[in-house]
């Protein structure tokens, strides 16, 4: 990387926990790893007042507590400190942002200048229009934006509006952190790098497709937020719209960002709507009942620290959705996200269709259909199962699986996602990032299915923790003939 891509990053909410627990950390191995341009400098910001040897010394315990200690190194250690600054900056005081003006201004003008808001969504705006009163919104200056962005469409539009007042669109990364898992850019390359899937990848082959993103880890200390969103909000909205985009968009004419972004952008729109009846007919809401863990008992959800006892918000969600053109008409998407599930797995299952025909017996059902997992976590890699004949002298078939194992074969540190996604803000590219009006979009999609929600009074279902969620969430498919991806294969 050359010195021009020199910069400042100025990380509001530099002390807070997503800065403590992924940003620092995911900094220094970038640091560590050689990809920081030298001279560039890392500022925190926040209300609190402290000492630049204060908040080093924040960073270095950030890093001692969340970098693996294989990847630990005194001396990376010191050098990543020596890019470490602080200012403090309220975020409604505009006096303070002359301080941060200041700060900047010492390094010179012609530095990339990168504002990462790693605060509650409500000061965006605020910060955004303070940045700008202090003139800090220079040409060469990004802004990044971590979710939640909104609460509902008029919300997520309020922010966009205000902060586009201040930053030009090409200057605003809205980060989507799945977007820089591996596994995700790996089904880009998967689909648009090879001829093999194509021609495979529509209704005429599809029969269904699942994506599941299942934490076995409760809401934590994170009641103050996740009550009142809920999982629609927290991993729908976002994640896994992304995902559905991705496997379903149409070939971007290159991966630039608006040609990937126009196709994501195209789904959304395609998306079947969700509302009144046909949102309560589609959708399975959960809350997580007392459990256990891996052996180990864990808390509901109404006794976490800080949560109402008479709280309606969902931990766990499913929804059956389609989308409206000729390449997905007629298959169902089944979406599935939750806390306190029997384990973390990440994954985005492709159920192809059955043989027409069985020549080997009567019945064609007697035959698996193909199955194409693509598994983001905890392990990441592609698995393809196909029929093969069992080795013998009677013609007995049964499923094998082709395997990609990306820790095996490409042995190489896999990069946590936010170490991606800062290389793509130095850069410069937007790819990886959500537009404006691809995230208004997903919330069009969204506020329905809140809607009717409320308007029934909707409770979730309990189900126990470590468990696959509540049993309705297994009849919402069993009732047209689909079984969900662990119910059908339990080995990976
Ligand atoms: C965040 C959600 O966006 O993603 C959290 O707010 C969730 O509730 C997290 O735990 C999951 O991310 P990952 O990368 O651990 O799967």
């Amino acid at each position: 990387m050359t010195s021009s891509n020199t910069f400042d990053m100025v990380i509001f909410g530099g002390a807070g926990d997503l800065a403590t627990r992924k940003l620092l950390p995911a900094l220094y191995h970038l640091n560590k790893d050689g990809h920081l341009p030298g001279g560039s400098r890392i500022i925190g910001a926040g209300r609190s007042a402290m000492s630049q040897a204060e908040f080093t010394e924040h960073v270095a315990k950030a890093c001692h507590d969340y970098v693996p200690e294989a990847d630990m190194d005194d001396h990376a250690l010191e050098a990543f400190c020596k890019r470490i600054d602080y200012v403090t900056v309220d975020s409604g005081d505009p006096k303070q942002f002359d301080d941060l003006a200041a700060t900047l201004g010492k390094a010179g003008d012609e530095r990339t200048r990168i504002y990462f808001l790693a605060t509650k969504p409500a000061l965006f705006s605020q910060i955004c229009e303070n940045l700008a009163a202090a003139k800090l919104n220079t040409p060469n200056a990004r802004v990044v934006l971590e979710k939640p962005l909104g609460k509902d469409l008029a919300s997520a539009q309020e922010i966009n509006t205000r902060v586009a007042q201040v930053f030009a669109e090409n200057q605003i990364f809205r980060i989507d952190h799945y977007l820089g898992k591996e596994t995700v850019q790996n089904l880009m390359a998967l689909r648009f790098a090879n001829t093999l899937f194509e021609p495979l990848w529509r209704n005429t082959h599809i029969r269904d497709v699942q994506i599941t993103l299942a934490e076995s880890v409760g809401v934590g200390g994170r009641a103050g937020y996740y009550d009142g969103n809920g999982a629609l909000r927290d991993m729908v909205q976002n994640h896994l719209l992304q995902l559905l985009c991705i496997t379903a968009m149409e070939p971007p004419i290159n991966d630039h960002a608006d040609a990937v972004r126009d196709e994501k952008l195209k789904v959304l729109r395609a998306l079947r709507p969700l509302q009144g009846q046909s949102a309560l007919r589609n959708t399975v809401r959960g809350q997580y009942k007392a459990g256990a863990i891996l052996g180990e008992p864990v808390t509901g959800y109404l006794d976490e620290a800080g949560m109402p006892a008479d709280s309606r918000t969902e931990s766990f969600v499913v929804l059956k959705t389609r989308i409206n053109n000729w390449r997905w008409s007629g298959v169902p998407f089944f979406l599935r996200t939750g806390k306190r599930l029997a384990e973390r797995r990440a994954e985005i299952v492709v159920n192809f269709k059955r043989v027409p025909h069985n020549i080997f017996g009567s019945d064609s059902r007697d035959l698996s259909p193909n199955r194409l997992v693509i598994r983001l976590q905890p392990d990441e890699g592609v698995r393809m199962s196909v029929l093969a004949k069992q080795p013998g002298n009677t013609m007995r078939l049964r499923p094998v699986n082709l395997n990609l194992d990306f820790a095996q074969t490409f042995k190489v540190r896999a990069l946590d996602a936010y170490e991606r996604l800062f290389m793509e803000i130095i850069r410069g590219n937007l790819t990886l990032f959500m537009r404006n009006d691809e995230l208004e979009a997903a919330w069009r999609w969204i506020d329905p299915i809140v809607a009717a929600w409320d308007a029934e009074g909707d409770r979730p279902k309990p189900y126990n923790a470590g468990s696959w969620g509540p049993s309705s969430a297994i009849s919402l498919l069993a009732k047209d003939g689909y079984a969900w991806n662990e119910e059908v294969d339990e080995s990976f």
